[in-house]
């Protein structure tokens, strides 16, 4: 499958404008509308470079999401609706957040995503939904499983849980109205252009402002990390070949048992000793702060079906040195995060985190 334009939701996020400037690069004759909000969470200066049209407007509003509609229909001088699709990133994202407020979550998750697939039944586009592995709940740090797409649902946040409807409208979207319809679910990612409380770039510009990294509870919480480089090279491999109402997976480890069983699996603890260690200070230079109630213990992917059945295979295969281009990145880029930083840390604070 061709496409001659794609709105992307989100793009202006982390992982959407990572998406935007890999598709500018790697297929410049495709069209890019970006659909953003510009919340907390969105940056225009993250798009700079990339060759894509941004139309500020929320996936809530109807009128917003036909705008960015017409707006791709003008730069693709009116293509075939067939020609057309929707890659959906834009969310609240963010489970902290979501413990302290989750009406944002509802309202963007839930009901942005009805109004996507709405658009997509009336014009007969396609459609990318892109998810997270935290669907599925958590894992035992010594269950032999992992996540598969057939993995039982059974979210623990406001923010896992509003992902896992907007999954299930979507599955009921293909088989009800017939729309062209795939959904990914990702690990953890990591990478440039990621606010920064989230907790690599926290940790990162925490230790460029002089402060402390925080630990969340034991730091025993394994995440299952994968460079955002390698996520937008998935679903794009998905948007050209993956089979219409399919779930695929998406992270660096294969199936238990495997060779490539572990993936990207690393705990807290390991990765803020790493981040430590590359940034030239003492391991232990950290400090232990509130865990977060209904903390999901360990996230781990079998992307098998991604790599067997579509052929992908990630590039960041060394964790140590995308995290080493990451923090460069934070480094380089201190005017992107530097007034956002007091904010953040006192939002944290006032928790006890
Ligand atoms: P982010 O919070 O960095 O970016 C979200 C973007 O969506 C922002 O640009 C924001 O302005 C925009 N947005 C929010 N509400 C909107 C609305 N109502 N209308 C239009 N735009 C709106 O998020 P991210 O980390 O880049 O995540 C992107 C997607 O990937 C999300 O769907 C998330 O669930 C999923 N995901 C994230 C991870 C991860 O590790 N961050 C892992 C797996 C899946
Ligand atoms: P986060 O980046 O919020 O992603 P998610 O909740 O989607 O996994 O957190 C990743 C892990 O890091 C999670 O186990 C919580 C933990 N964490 C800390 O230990 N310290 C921090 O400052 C933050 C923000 C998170």
């Amino acid at each position: 499958m061709s496409y001659k334009g794609i709105i992307v939701t989100g793009g202006a996020g982390f992982i959407g404008s990572n998406f935007v400037h890999f598709v500018s690069r790697e297929h410049p004759e495709i069209k890019i509308v970006v659909l953003d909000k510009l919340t907390y969470a969105g940056n225009k200066k993250n798009l700079e470079g990339a060759n894509c049209e941004l139309v500020v407007g929320d996936i809530a509003n109807k009128g917003d999401v036909e705008k960015a509609y017409q707006k791709l229909l003008e730069i693709t001088n009116n293509a075939n609706n067939e020609d057309l699709a929707i890659v959906h990133y834009a969310a609240e994202s963010h489970n902290d957040n979501s413990l302290r407020n989750p009406e944002p979550f509802i309202f963007t998750n839930l009901v942005g995503t009805y109004r996507l697939l709405e658009i997509c039944r009336e014009y007969n586009l396609r459609f990318h939904h892109i998810s997270t592995d935290e669907v599925y709940g958590d894992l035992e740090l010594d269950d032999p499983n992992k996540f598969e797409p057939e993995t039982p649902y059974q979210p623990s946040s406001p923010y896992s849980s509003t992902k896992a409807g907007s999954d299930l409208l979507v599955r009921a979207w293909v088989r009800s109205f017939g729309i062209k319809a795939t959904i990914s679910n990702c690990s953890n990612n990591y990478g440039p252009y990621q606010y920064i409380e989230k907790f690599i770039p926290r940790q990162v510009t925490n230790i460029i402002s002089g402060i402390k990294p925080k630990l969340y509870g034991e730091g025993k919480n394994v995440r299952d990390w994968i460079h955002t480089e390698d996520h937008s090279s998935a679903v794009w491999t998905i948007l050209e070949k993956g089979k219409i109402g399919e779930t695929y997976l998406i992270g660096t480890g294969t199936a238990p048992g495997t060779k490539n069983e572990k993936g990207g699996e690393k705990n807290n603890k390991e990765v803020i000793e790493t981040i430590l260690e590359i940034m030239g200070h003492n391991k232990d230079d950290y400090e232990f702060v509130k865990d977060r109630p209904g903390h999901d213990m360990r996230y781990a992917i079998d992307a098998s079906k991604l790599m067997n059945e579509l052929g992908w295979q990630p590039k960041y295969t060394d964790f140590k040195k995308g995290l080493q281009q990451t923090i460069d990145w934070y480094q380089a880029n201190q005017d992107w995060w530097k007034s956002e930083k007091d904010s953040v840390e006192a939002f944290y604070a006032k928790n006890g985190q």
